[in-house]
């Protein structure tokens, strides 16, 4: 084999790596298996779009309360559902709201663990690629890793 081709192929290989470290993953595509986020589309579909919009966009005005209850706030990457780590997320699907009189139901008695897991992977597909980054590193920090 010549040099220069051996250059090439060595530069093809740095490639694919890079390719392969950056995650290869288009805008708003999941790296999660299509068999969880059917299970996580269906379950927000009929547990938490009536609240939170087919598509994530919340309800109207949702920084604003009515009668003391906020509104169902946006879960797309206009929220800030995507500051959140996984682990604190998973809680309040679990728990209900936080907030005093909070509209946010509990699913603990409603949804099998593995049902709140992949709704939350569902809500992940509603975020571009920076809110994705930034949510699973805020997850990784929080779980010490
Ligand atoms: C009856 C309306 C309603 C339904 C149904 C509902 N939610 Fe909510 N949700 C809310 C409200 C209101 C809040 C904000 C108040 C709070 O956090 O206490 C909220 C907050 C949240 C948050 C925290 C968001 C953040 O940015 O911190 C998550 C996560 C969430 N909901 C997930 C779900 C999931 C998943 C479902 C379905 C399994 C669901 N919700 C169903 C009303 C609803």
């Amino acid at each position: 084999m010549t040099n220069p081709t051996r250059k090439s192929i060595l530069l093809l290989l740095l490639l694919v790596f890079l390719g392969a470290c950056s995650g290869g993953l288009a805008e708003n595509e999941s790296p999660v298996d299509p068999a969880q986020l059917a299970i996580g589309k269906r379950v927000y579909e009929s547990n938490c779009a009536t609240c939170h919009g087919a598509q994530g966009e919340g309800q109207p005005d949702w920084k604003y309360p009515v009668n003391g209850v906020y509104p169902a706030p946006p879960h797309n990457s206009k929220g800030h559902t995507w500051h959140h780590p996984d682990a604190q997320l998973l809680e309040i699907i679990a728990k209900g709201g936080g907030l005093p009189n909070s509209a946010m139901p509990a699913y603990a008695d409603i949804l099998t663990p593995d049902e709140v897991v992949a709704v939350l992977d569902y809500i992940k597909t509603f975020w571009g690629r920076q809110e994705r980054e930034f949510q699973a590193q805020v997850t990784r920090q929080r779980s010490g890793e």
